[in-house]
């Protein structure tokens, strides 16, 4: 799937607005995050901690969890930004539970992770080379 500089930059930027609605009273770490579907559909996702800090959950996972729980399966990209007080100083990569559950619902080989400083600084990494080896459900047949 070839993702247009149009579509990247709008999900730049709908991550960049997900930063406003991050809650992070213990970290003050802000990341917002913007799912694209293959229909088209984009979901928001920001992280969203817990005074228990185990609890918290990560905007990637928010952003899946939104789109899977309204009956989203199919999915080509997700945008991730984020830094300290929300200011996007450097590439916010996903942590390995978010990388885990983006194995759980994407092509290891065509999903898109787009990381970005400035809608003119963009990286892109496909899920497989963030997740080398990553176990699927197919492992479970094997
Ligand atoms: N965080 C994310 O939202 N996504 C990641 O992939 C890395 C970490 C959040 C979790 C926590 O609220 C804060 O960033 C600091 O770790």
């Amino acid at each position: 799937m070839n993702i247009t500089n149009e579509t990247k930059i709008a999900l730049f930027k709908k991550a960049c607005d997900m930063l406003n609605f991050s809650y992070t009273p213990y970290s003050n770490f802000k990341v917002g995050a913007a799912l694209l579907c293959q229909d088209g559909t984009v979901y928001g996702g920001c992280n969203i901690e817990n005074a228990a800090y185990g609890p918290s959950n990560c905007a990637e996972r928010t952003a899946f969890f939104k789109a899977v729980s309204e009956g989203h399966l199919k999915f080509d990209a997700i945008f991730v930004v984020g830094g300290p007080e929300g200011k996007i100083k450097d590439y916010c990569p996903p942590c390995g539970v978010c990388r885990q559950v983006m194995m759980e619902f994407c092509n290891p080989d065509t999903f898109s992770i787009f990381l970005g400083k400035s809608e003119d600084d963009i990286v892109e990494y496909k899920l497989k080379d963030l997740l080398p080896l990553g176990f699927g459900n197919a492992d479970l047949n094997k």
